[in-house]
């Protein structure tokens, strides 16, 4: 029988052969990250690196520290600069350079405290140190808990493109604290929902209606802790699914992708940090879902109640003004092309998604014009 202790919190598991992990959820759970490692069956006396940033490490580097260096951890913080900008090899070199002073060894562990650009960093510089040690996933931005902390996507950006250099690195464990949320700034937050809508269109349709008939969604308070957990759950358990079925992004994971192929051209014609990643992803998700309307593959009806979420959600439905040749040709340099092909994720209904790469250039001219003389 296994003395080990366990923890009261919600538990998704990502059932991968090779690297299975858990998912775990719950208020104060960072409290209790120490304990929850040593569920995870990591021994005490691990040196752990932890990285993180001001704005996370301000408020919840010590609690983090308290709770492993008290399970007999050997836990040390590193800080590094806040912002996708500092999402580079140099960043990354940092955090290897802070593991080789102190001495981190293969039976060490990284611990990832912080949105996506610690989360993806971390990842990359765990995979990378000595062939690849352990790394914990603790994300403090609704996005970061909902998609980019679990599935081992990790990496940096090239000054040709975001996330150009990076690895498969699946975490031994993902802690997810709601409470940390109540310190993120509320466009983060709702930029994180984005991703959450786009679980319900392509897999979970009563998640979306859980938040159709959330009134106030668009804060956390609005959605409440009780819903606020339900959704972070779901929210995994859609991911945790696609990443069991197709870890390497073969073919399935693409439709993690919704919304995205549009929602990348935003950024790149637009600037990135002018958009929110989510901002672009949910006006991404109005355009592709027009898309479908012209093609006759989704409703109006469904593609209206999309609409009407990401705008309670106040996210953005209006296409911005953008030359149509720059968004054809930027489509065309997209990571989303194979075989010279675009490919689309549509939506078919809400709960429902098809994989398309006979979309023509004429139909998305149509889309974008449809998109233009429709601003509310
Ligand atoms: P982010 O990591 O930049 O965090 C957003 C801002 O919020 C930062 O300024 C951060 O310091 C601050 N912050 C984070 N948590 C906070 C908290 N609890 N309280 C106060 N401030 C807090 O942005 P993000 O949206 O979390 O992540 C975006 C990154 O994630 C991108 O680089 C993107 O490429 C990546 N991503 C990766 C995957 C994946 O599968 N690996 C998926 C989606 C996105
Ligand atoms: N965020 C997309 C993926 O994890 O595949």
């Amino acid at each position: 029988m296994s003395a080990a202790p366990s923890i009261p919190h919600r538990r998704i598991s990502v059932p991968l052969e090779r690297d299975a992990y858990d998912v775990v959820i719950g208020s104060d759970s960072l409290n209790d990250i120490g304990l929850a490692l040593i569920d995870a069956g990591v021994r005490r006396g691990r040196k752990i690196l932890v990285v993180s940033n001001e704005d996370v490490a301000g408020p919840y580097g010590d609690i983090c520290l308290k709770s492993l260096l008290s399970q007999g951890f050997s836990a040390d913080l590193l800080i590094i600069d806040a912002g996708e900008d500092q999402k580079t090899p140099a960043t990354v070199a940092r955090i290897h350079d802070a593991a080789f002073k102190r001495r981190l060894e293969r039976s060490s562990l990284m611990l990832a405290l912080g949105g996506g650009v610690v989360g993806d960093m971390t990842g990359f510089a765990a995979a990378t140190w000595l062939r690849g040690i352990s790394v914990v996933q603790v994300p403090t931005t609704l996005l970061a808990m909902v998609d980019a902390s679990i599935g081992g996507k990790t990496g940096v950006n090239h000054p040709g493109g975001k996330n150009l250099i990076g690895a498969f690195h699946q975490p031994c464990l993902v802690v997810i604290d709601p409470n940390t949320l109540r310190t993120l700034p509320v466009r983060e937050f709702r930029a994180g929902l984005a991703e959450v809508i786009k679980y319900g269109i392509i897999g979970d349709p009563d998640l979306f209606h859980l938040l159709e008939k959330c009134v106030q969604p668009e804060h956390a308070e609005g959605v409440g802790a009780e819903l606020l957990e339900l959704v972070l759950e779901r929210s995994a358990a859609a991911k945790a699914k696609v990443v069991a079925a197709d870890e390497k992004e073969g073919g399935l994971r693409a439709i993690l992708n919704y919304g995205h192929t549009f929602g990348h051209v935003i950024e790149t014609l637009c600037g990135y940090g002018t958009w929110l990643h989510g901002e672009a992803v949910a006006m991404g998700m109005v355009a592709v879902g027009e898309l479908a309307v012209q093609r006759g593959s989704w409703s109006r009806d469904e593609a209206e109640r999309q609409k009407r979420l990401i705008a309670k959600t106040k996210l953005p439905i209006n296409w911005p003004a953008l030359e149509i040749e720059n968004v054809l040709r930027t489509l065309q340099g997209d990571k989303k092309v194979r075989d010279g092909k675009l490919r689309f994720v549509l939506p078919t209904s809400i709960g429902q998604v098809e994989i398309r790469d006979d979309i023509t250039s004429e139909e998305i001219v149509q889309c974008l014009q449809a998109l233009q003389s429709s601003y509310l």
